[in-house]
């Protein structure tokens, strides 16, 4: 399974990277806020760091102003993934922007319906939000269940990036499902190496280490 990161903090995504835990990175306005950068310059930056899919989203709302950021957006660099709302005008920019070979990424996915239509109209890549359905007591690993059965049966070829993940459990539960990638953030990406018998085992371990006076180098 891919790890993209959701952020568009650089030094953040730089330390991941260097671990070899960084497929791709995926941004929104809200962390563009959030990182006081300008778009653009903040956008290159990120993809002159990492090999894979930066996903860089559109401000417009309408398909014909979509088009125009979305190829603005395109000409940052080869591995520009352009960012559309899932909406009727998102879908249409989607047709036209990969059709004219650019990885699109459709965001904002809350059903099934909506995966599918993402599907036909072409995209890379459709990002089911799990946490923000579970905000609402819906269940948003089973959106992910239900997309990767949907698209199994008829072979389309869209990628499920399982997005607004909030949980350490949330991604080994959608490497379960089959989800392509998931983005999280640095800190739950992190995060997944936590295990209190792990904690627990390296104490005892180094309370005999040091009983025994063992040592190495
Ligand atoms: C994904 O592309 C989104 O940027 C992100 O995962 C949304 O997460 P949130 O619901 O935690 O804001």
């Amino acid at each position: 399974m891919k790890f993209f990161v959701d952020t568009a903090d650089v030094p953040a995504i730089a330390e991941l990277n260097e671990l070899g835990m960084v497929d791709g990175v995926t941004t929104n306005p809200s962390l563009i806020k959030k990182s006081g950068r300008d778009i653009l310059e903040v956008t290159k930056e990120i993809c002159d760091l990492v090999d894979g899919p930066v996903s860089a989203e559109v401000t417009a709302t309408d398909a014909e102003t979509m088009i125009a950021e979305g190829r603005k957006l395109a000409k940052i660099a080869d591995n520009i993934a352009v960012k559309v709302p899932l909406t009727w005008d998102g879908l249409k920019a989607c047709k036209v922007l990969t059709g004219e070979g650019n990885m699109v990424n459709v965001t904002l996915c809350f059903s099934a319906n909506q995966a599918l239509l993402a599907a036909k109209a072409g995209a890379t890549f459709i990002s089911p939000f799990i946490g923000r359905l579970d905000d609402i007591n819906l269940d948003g690993l089973d959106l992910i269940a239900d997309i990767r059965t949907i698209y199994d049966n008829f072979g389309y070829e869209t990628e499920i990036l399982a997005a607004s993940i909030r949980t350490a459990n949330h991604i080994a539960e959608c490497a379960k499902i089959g989800a392509d990638v998931i983005t999280a953030p640095p800190a739950v990406i992190s995060g997944m190496v936590k295990h209190p018998l792990t904690d627990k085992g390296l104490d005892a371990f180094l309370a005999d280490i040091k009983e025994a006076g063992i040592s190495i180098l």
